[in-house]
């Protein structure tokens, strides 16, 4: 039985917007009244390594399928969205929406459905045969009031140590530490015996990415789902301990500038500068496209004390209100849907497809791995993509991560943290 989908997205029945099954207005109209479908312009944060030709993979199934249309590439750089939901948000306020964007299954998306910003793609999954494509679960991330709101495009592991096989030789290291207290042990040993960074680290959200893997790999799968419930205690003593835990494991990073992001923390390892970086999976997709070897040039496990659980997110997309095209948007949503689409796009990106039907053929070394932890592996959602808090609550927890990043003070960051949760009216 899979567990830990969240219930943060569940459907509730208070205090809901109503949200019309209606279409979107405004848009191109044909001669005869309907829309034409001249170019669709796609919205996402895949503008580096590995994440662009994900994109591309998909794009180019669009292109060969739909030639007519011009796509626009509207991908607005920074790892994790850090830039472009920024940029998306003004769009929204200002009623100009792209046709298409790229938004987290759970948390994340609820809070474009609640603002009246999506239109419910119902109609759509059924004539493209989606309720079946899907995982339950999943379609349940993205459903809000009965009506479900995009496409997930892949499951992504969050959960990821990946480390250099030759580093961890020279430090004298057997293999990669399973539990918070050998990595902390590991990180001290590479420390002492070779000149490498321990562990690599980018921009501040990759910070954000690390704190939700030490949070899970020191309270466990259940006590960390319960952290996104209402009423969850931030305040105990487990929560001081994973605090710790995360302020130790920061001492053993390298010093990066702001604008470092994800692809130079990742690149680290396989160069061999670095031991360990705790990254997801698109990082498997940026190491294929730099020709590093799996096994050689990298290797992977479960991020410390988290073996068995799959802290998932996923990609998916959407069709704003008052898409300017919007028929073209929903070929790129075709796309996006399709078995086709997905085992193009995945394999590229470094993700698993969130459809069922995948050919697993396709998915080889770190993803074969992957394929086979997601039908086994107990769920925990992510908080830093998207599954499990809302706008608010991320923010808060950014810029508690950000002050403790310069006082290192746990006991104040726990009480940002506690205080982050009570205000997220989540
Ligand atoms: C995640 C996103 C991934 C990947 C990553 C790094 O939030 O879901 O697809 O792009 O950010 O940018």
């Amino acid at each position: 039985m899979r567990r830990g989908w969240t219930a943060a997205v569940a459907v509730s029945l208070a205090g809901l917007l109503a949200v019309t099954a209606c279409g979107g207005g405004g848009g191109e109209q044909g001669g005869d009244g309907k829309q034409a479908a001249t170019k669709v312009e796609v919205f996402s944060w895949w503008t580096g390594g590995g994440e662009a030709k994900g994109l591309e993979a998909m794009v180019a199934d669009f292109k060969k399928k739909q030639p007519g249309i011009e796509f626009v590439n509207a991908a607005v750089a920074g790892g994790s969205g850090t830039q472009a939901k920024a940029v998306l948000a003004s769009r929204l306020q200002a009623n100009q929406p792209p046709d298409s964007f790229q938004g987290h299954a759970g948390a994340e998306l609820l809070g474009y459905i609640k603002a009246g910003q999506l239109e419910p793609l119902n109609s759509f999954y059924d004539e493209q045969k989606l309720r079946e494509a899907f995982p339950q679960q999943l379609i349940e991330q993205i459903t809000y009031q009965g009506n479900i709101y995009s496409v997930p495009v892949n499951i992504h592991r969050s959960n990821v140590l990946w480390y250099s096989p030759a580093v961890l030789k020279e430090a004298g290291l057997s293999g990669a530490p399973k539990t918070i207290e050998e990595f902390i042990a590991a990180l001290k040993t590479v420390k002492e015996k070779t000149k490498k960074i321990p562990l690599s680290l980018g921009a501040q959200w990759t910070a954000d990415h690390l704190l939700e893997s030490v949070l899970l790999g020191t309270l466990g799968v259940d006590a960390y789902n319960a952290l996104w419930t209402a009423n969850a205690d931030w305040s105990g003593p487990q929560v001081t301990k994973a605090l710790e835990n995360f302020k130790t494991i920061l001492g053993y990073t390298q010093q990066e500038a702001a604008s470092t992001d994800w692809q130079v923390a990742a690149k680290n390892v396989v160069d061999g500068k670095a031991a360990f970086n705790i990254m997801g999976d698109w990082a498997a997709g940026y190491f294929k496209e730099l020709g590093k070897q799996p096994k050689q040039d990298y290797d992977w496990a479960a991020s410390p004390g988290t073996d068995g659980v799959y802290m998932w997110l996923s990609d998916s997309f959407t069709l704003p209100k008052n898409a300017p095209h919007r028929a073209a948007a929903v070929e790129w949503l075709k796309i996006c849907a399709s078995k086709e689409g997905q085992d193009l796009f995945n394999p590229a990106k470094g993700s698993i497809p969130a459809r069922k039907d995948a050919d697993r053929s396709l998915y080889k070394d770190y993803l074969a791995w992957a394929l086979e932890q997601w039908s086994t592996n107990k769920l925990a959602g992510s908080m830093w993509h998207g599954v499990t808090v809302n706008d608010r609550w991320h923010t808060e927890i950014d810029t508690a991560v950000g002050l403790f990043l310069g006082s290192r003070d746990v006991p104040k960051l726990q009480q940002a943290l506690a205080a982050a949760a009570k205000n997220s009216g989540q």
